[in-house]
C-alpha cells in the first residue's frame, strides 16, 4: 500500500466516519475478468449473498453475470439492480410457494431444488387455478448431498454428510425422475462449501456427479457451485475439472461463486477508540463482531493494518507469508511488533476483529484498515447491542461517493410499531 493510497482511505474515514466499508468497483471488474478468463465456457452467477449492496449489484448486473439468489429479498434485490430474471438462479432450503409464486412471475431461469418439498412449492404454485401463465417456466437441478468432506471449517462444510444441504444419492433419483416426467430437468447442482482450498474438492464433486449424468440422457446444465477461497483458491485448476465433467456430458457449467468476486474488492476501515493492556495488547476499535462477524464466527483471519505505517520499514516481518503479506505492519528496530488483540466496542470476548497479530506502534485515533472485507462482512452486519450499521462506499475508478449511509439511532426503532 503506498502513501498515497493510505492517504485516500483517511480521506474517506474523514468524510463518510467510521466504520465504513469501502468497495473498489475496478477490482469487481478485474475479479470477473479473472473468472471468466478461468472458466470460459462456463455460466457465471454471482452469490448474493457475499455482498448486496445496491452499488455492487448493479456494477456486478452492468458486467452481465447471472445472479444466485436465495430469499425473496435477494431475489427483489438482483431483479431491481437489473439482473436478467432469465439470469438468475433461485436455490436454498426454504422454498415456499410465496417465493416460487414470484419466482415464476418475474421469469426466473434455473432452480435449483433443495429437495421434494422444495419442487412441491412450485407444483402448488404451477397447478393453482388461476395460476400465472408463465411463457418460460423454470429450468429445474436437482441439488446433491454428495456426503464428504470439502476440507474447510465445519459451518461452511455444505457436503457433509449431515449437512442439511441438497439430498442423498437416492432421493436426488427420485426426485429428478418426477421432474424429467414434467419436462422441467435440466441438470444437477452440487455446492461443496466455502473457502475450498483444495482442487482435490473439485475431482470430488464431479465424481458425485457422474452417476447421475450417466443415468439422466439429454441433460443441458451442470451446476457444481461456488465456494472458491480467498486468498488462495486455484481456479485454474477447479476449472480444469469442471471443464473437463462438462465437455464429457455435454452440458454447459454454471460456478456460482461470491467471496472471489467481492472480498478483495472491500475493507472496513475502523478507528481506534483506546489503546490497553500488553500480552495481549487490546486495541479498541470502533467496529466489531456486529459489523464484521467472520472472525468471531469462523475464526476468520482478516489483515489488518494501521493506515499509514510502512509495511516495508526495517525489522518487519510477517508471519503469514503469502496468505498474509501485511499481517505484521508499522514495526521498526525502535517499535518491535506487539501481539495484538483487535477488539471492537461491545461487551463480549468474540467481539473482535483480530486475534493475537502482531502490529507495531497503534495509538487512540490511527485508522486501521481491515483487508478481505468485500464479502460476508456488511452481509452478515447486525444491530446486536443496538449497533448502528456501518456507512457504504464505492469507488469506481473516478469518484468515491456514498453507496449507503451510517444508521442513526432512529432507525433502530423506525419499524417498531
Ligand atoms: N452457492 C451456494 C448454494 C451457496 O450456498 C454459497 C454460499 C455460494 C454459492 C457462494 O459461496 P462463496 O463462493 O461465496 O464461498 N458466511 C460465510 C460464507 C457462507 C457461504 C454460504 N453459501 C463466510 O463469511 O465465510
Amino acid at each position: 500500500m503506498d502513501r498515497s493510497h493510505d492517504d485516500f482511505l483517511r480521506d474517506a474515514a474523514a468524510r463518510f466516519g467510521t466504520p465504513v466499508y469501502l468497495y473498489d468497483l475496478t477490482r469487481i471488474t478485474a475479479q470477473v475478468t479473472e473468472l471468466r478468463e478461468a472458466f470460459p465456457t462456463a455460466r457465471i452467477h454471482y452469490a448474493v449473498k457475499a455482498n448486496a449492496s445496491g452499488a455492487v449489484l448493479r456494477h456486478i448486473a452492468s458486467l452481465g453475470l447471472g445472479a444466485e439468489a436465495l430469499t425473496i429479498g435477494e431475489l427483489e434485490r438482483s431483479l431491481r439492480a437489473g439482473f436478467p430474471a432469465a439470469n438468475i438462479l433461485l436455490g436454498g432450503p426454504g422454498i415456499t410457494p410465496e417465493l416460487a409464486q414470484r419466482a415464476l412471475m418475474a421469469g426466473v431461469g434455473v432452480v435449483s431444488l433443495d429437495g421434494e418439498g422444495a419442487y412441491d412449492a412450485f407444483k402448488q404454485v404451477m397447478g393453482r387455478p388461476g395460476a400465472p401463465t408463465v411463457s418460460a417456466p423454470p429450468r429445474f437441478l436437482v441439488r446433491l448431498n454428495p456426503g464428504f468432506d470439502p476440507h474447510t471449517h465445519e459451518h461452511l462444510a455444505t457436503a457433509a454428510p449431515t449437512s442439511k444441504f441438497g439430498v442423498p444419492m437416492q432421493e436426488a433419483e427420485r426426485l429428478a425422475e418426477r421432474v424429467a416426467a414434467d419436462g422441467g430437468l435440466a441438470g444437477f447442482h452440487v455446492h461443496a462449501g466455502s473457502m475450498l482450498r483444495d482442487a482435490e474438492v473439485a475431482s470430488m464433486v464431479v465424481r458425485s456427479l457422474e452417476p447421475l449424468y450417466e443415468r439422466f440422457q439429454g441433460l443441458e446444465l451442470v451446476d457444481v457451485g461456488g465456494g472458491f477461497a480467498v486468498p488462495g483458491a486455484p481456479l485454474e485448476a477447479f476449472a480444469a475439472e469442471y471443464a473437463a465433467f462438462a465437455q464429457r456430458f455435454g452440458v454447459t457449467p454454471i460456478v456460482e461463486p461470491g467471496r472471489v468476486v467481492v472480498a478483495e474488492a472491500g475493507v472496513l476501515l475502523t478507528r481506534v477508540l483506546h489503546v490497553k493492556g500488553s500480552a495481549p495488547r487490546h486495541v479498541i476499535a470502533d467496529a466489531g463482531m456486529a459489523d464484521l462477524l467472520r472472525p468471531a464466527l469462523y475464526g476468520a483471519e482478516h489483515p489488518v493494518r494501521v493506515v499509514g505505517a510502512k509495511a516495508e520499514q526495517k525489522g518487519v516481518t510477517t508471519d503469514h507469508g503469502a496468505e498474509h503479506p501485511v499481517r505484521v505492519v508499522g514495526a521498526t528496530a525502535d517499535q518491535p511488533a506487539v501481539t495484538t488483540d483487535v477488539d471492537g466496542p461491545l461487551c463480549e470476548n468474540a467481539d473482535r476483529l483480530a486475534q493475537g497479530v502482531q502490529l507495531g506502534e497503534v495509538a487512540a485515533g490511527d485508522l486501521l484498515s481491515v483487508g478481505q472485507a468485500g464479502a460476508y462482512g456488511f452481509a452478515m452486519a447486525s444491530n446486536y447491542a443496538s449497533s448502528l450499521r456501518a456507512a457504504e462506499a464505492v469507488w469506481d475508478g473516478e469518484e468515491l461517493r456514498l453507496a449507503r449511509r451510517r444508521e442513526t439511532p432512529e432507525d433502530l426503532w423506525r419499524l417498531e410499531t
